[in-house]
């Protein structure tokens, strides 16, 4: 696809400079630049640009937009600041803009930006889910290692796996990855990044799932700040378009965070015997507090023995809340699994446990077919 661009800036020396980068590109087309933004509504229409770089670095940059998007309702836009403001930005997208980009930009950000924007990853209708856990070894970590192949094979969209996990994430051995950076790194440097640079503090798994580790030692713990955390979510959301994140056992204030972030929290049990059933009931008691909890938290089992309808429905009846879906008893796959660095889902794609998988990553795909949207 040829990109016809029209470039909005208010600053003279940065539209020369952003005008000549986009001018040298052989995929570009620089349709038309603007200094005045008026001149850009009232004239830009005429030559039909499908991508509109516009510089957001002004006080009235939202009500600009909002007259972009009216006027221009065929065009991706992009807007362009010269620093990373992850409040500003997110306001941005939720108000329509395609994505954010600094500047000046090279031709290579640019191209990212464009690319990430306009294909996938827009924050607006990204999917952000937390897996909570009552208590530890709920199965919760193999589920969302299977949950996010599932949804990348069956979207073909950008899956993204934070492990917030700070003590004991596994995230890494479970996919056999050796991460350059971790949470550590990431949630450090947040602040200065552009969600095109904290891309790369992510571990590709293949093309469609990538996951950002968890940190390498233990005493991390306390070096990842909650703010950080939250804001690290946030610009995750503008990269992928289901964010799965996985954090520690127990109610502490990393997993209060992400769960707060998430249009969507499933509380996940591994079923052992009553107690599991009694520990999910008290996390739904303590997540009762937000007033919409009946639309942001789902439940699901692990080990579930029979796995089927009559089991999901009993379980539904004890807690007295929908069970959201039932994992199988799958201990001999999923070691298998483990010890070959593979999916328990690729291993046997027919098993009861890939179906359950596959069975819940339909229902969060089409969460907004029925209502609420999460995220
Ligand atoms: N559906 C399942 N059936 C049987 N065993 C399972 C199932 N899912 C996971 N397991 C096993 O249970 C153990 C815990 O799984 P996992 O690490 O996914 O749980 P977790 O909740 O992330 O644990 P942790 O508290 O250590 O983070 C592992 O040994 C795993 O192989
Ligand atoms: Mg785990």
């Amino acid at each position: 696809m040829q990109y016809k661009i029209m470039l909005v800036e208010h600053n003279r020396l940065l539209l020369e400079q952003l005008s000549k980068v986009i001018e040298s590109a052989q995929d570009m087309e620089l349709a038309a630049r603007y200094q005045n933004s008026n001149d850009a509504l009232g004239q830009g229409r005429v030559f039909n640009p499908n991508i509109i770089l516009l510089d957001a670095d002004m006080d009235n940059a939202t009500e600009l937009l909002q007259e972009f998007i009216a006027s221009f309702p065929q065009a991706a836009i992009i807007c362009t600041g010269e620093k990373w403001q992850a409040d500003r930005t997110s306001h941005f997208i939720q108000s329509g803009a395609s994505g954010y980009l600094i500047k000046p930009f090279s031709y290579a950000n640019l191209k990212e930006a464009i690319k990430t924007y306009t294909t996938n990853g827009m924050e607006m209708d990204s999917q952000v889910m937390t897996f909570f856990s009552p208590k530890g070894k709920s199965g919760k970590t193999t589920l969302i290692a299977n949950l996010a192949m599932a949804l990348g094979r069956s979207t073909g969209e950008q899956v993204g796996i934070i492990d917030a996990d700070l003590q004991f994430g596994d995230m890494a051995v479970f996919f056999n990855l050796e991460p350059q950076s971790t949470i550590f790194e990431a949630t450090r440097d947040v602040s200065f990044l552009s969600p095109l640079e904290l891309r790369s503090y992510f571990t590709k798994v293949n093309d469609k799932v990538s996951v950002l580790c968890g940190t390498k030692t233990p005493s991390y713990i306390d070096k990842v700040s909650i703010p950080n955390l939250e804001t690290l979510i946030k610009m995750s959301k503008s990269l992928f378009k289901y964010l799965l994140i996985d954090v520690p056992a127990g109610f502490n204030p990393t997993s209060i965070a992400a769960a707060e972030m998430s249009g969507m929290t499933y509380v996940v049990s591994m079923l052992n015997g009553a107690y599991e059933v009694k520990h999910a009931q008290r996390a739904l008691d303590i997540f009762e507090a937000w007033e919409d909890y009946q639309q942001r938290v789902k439940v699901v089992f692990t080990r579930v023995v029979p796995c089927n309808q009559e089991s999901k429905r009993k379980m539904s009846e004890a807690i007295g809340y929908p069970v959201e879906a039932v994992v199988p008893n799958a201990y001999m796959v999923v070691s298998k699994a483990a010890d070959n660095g593979q999916m328990a889902l690729d291993l046997e794609p027919d098993s009861p446990l890939a179906m359950s998988i596959n069975y819940l990553a339909g229902r969060i795909i089409h969460q907004n077919d029925t209502g609420r949207g999460a995220g």
